[in-house]
């Protein structure tokens, strides 16, 4: 089975043929980073844009490098949630045209069960294992069950994690993205430099949550005081004690997570799995069989929506012309696609 997957939720326009939900034919991303570092976030209206411009060539490609003719494909996926909607309808509507044109079978699919399907296009991941799913826009410790179930155990109460990197490197003047800029500068930064406090551990139904507002507002308050006295303030110790408080908020909730579910197989997926101090720690893990997809994988791809796709469509299950655009999937709940 052969499915083109489409995917622009956000700021990347991406197109993929795979194989058996497995095989990558081919994986084409157009990212429209620099059309946002002036804003120093996505803005949706410039990000629709793009995606009307790119889609066609985006995926015209992704058929050329898979060697693959339109007419061959045995389906269609795409992202239809959750994400920037006006991103989101662009991916839809072309992915209809097609459907229509040819004759072959639509699936919408979820954007945050793709990326837990991720690693699956590398080596087959038994399942069920706990999943990691860290964004811009998702900060997410689940339960995944199968390619379609997944229960979400805990989740952030305010911004995502990727969220707070990009504001405070935003505040800092450091640079955008601000993950990836943080983390390279963290690398020679003393981590002890800066005592950033870390939300206290919750309980009951919430004890897998995590919450970035006070971190991301204590760490910007430190610029101030920094000023305020008139002192140079370290941006590598900045960053080196911000990335290990706000990633080891993170991992405590993973380690309870293993410790509660007795789960041993933890993958990790999306921009923030990029993060070379989170690798270093889950991989020193060595009784946790951990999984990083490549990096190619870990951010918004369609080799992902493709691959999930064809699950959906060898068990018959496709969308109708009817699929729409949703900005919020429910968490605390166990989702579908
Ligand atoms: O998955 P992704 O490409 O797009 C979505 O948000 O869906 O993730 C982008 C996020 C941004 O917030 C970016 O700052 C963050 O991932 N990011 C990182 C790193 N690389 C990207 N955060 C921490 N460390 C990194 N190395
Ligand atoms: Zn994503």
């Amino acid at each position: 089975m052969r499915i083109l997957g489409i995917e622009s939720s956000c700021d990347e326009c991406a197109a993929a043929v795979v194989e058996d939900g497995r095989r990558i034919l081919s994986d084409v991303v157009a990212t429209q980073i620099p059309f946002h570092a002036k804003y120093q976030g996505v803005v949706p209206e410039i990000a629709s844009r793009k995606h009307t411009e790119w889609v066609y060539g985006v995926v015209e490609k992704a058929l050329a490098e898979a060697g693959v003719r339109p007419a061959e494909l045995d389906g269609i996926a795409v992202t239809a949630r959750p994400g920037l909607v006006g991103s989101l309808l662009v991916g839809i509507q072309f992915a209809k045209g097609m459907a229509y044109s040819l004759g072959k079978p639509l699936v919408g699919v979820n954007h945050i069960l793709a990326h837990l399907y991720a690693p699956q296009l590398e080596a087959p991941v038994a399942y069920p294992f706990l999943g990691l799913l860290v964004s811009g826009g998702h900060s997410i410790i689940c339960r995944v069950e199968d390619f379609d179930r997944i229960e979400v155990l805990g989740t952030t109460i305010d911004d995502a994690v990727g969220e707070a990197f990009d504001k405070v490197s935003k505040y800092y003047g450091f640079g955008y993205p601000g993950g990836a800029v943080i983390d390279r500068l963290a690398e020679s930064g003393d981590e002890t430099a800066f005592a950033f406090p870390k939300p206290s551990l919750h309980k009951g139904e919430h004890r897998y949550d995590v919450s970035y507002s006070g971190l991301k507002t204590a760490t910007i308050h430190q610029l101030e005081q920094y000023r305020k006295q008139g002192a140079a303030a370290s941006p590598e110790n900045i960053a080196a004690s911000f990335r290990k408080a706000a990633v080891d908020i993170l991992l405590s909730r993973v380690f309870r997570a293993v410790e509660d579910t007795g789960l041993r197989t933890v993958v990790a997926g999306g921009g923030v799995a990029a993060n070379a101090y989170l690798r270093r720690v889950l991989a020193a893990r060595s009784d946790l069989d951990v999984r990083f997809p490549p990096l190619k994988l870990c951010g918004d791809n369609g080799a992902m929506i493709a691959g999930i796709g064809c699950r959906y469509l060898e068990r018959g299950e496709s969308s109708g012309f009817d699929l729409n655009a949703a900005a919020r999937v429910p968490l605390f709940r166990r989702i579908g696609r």
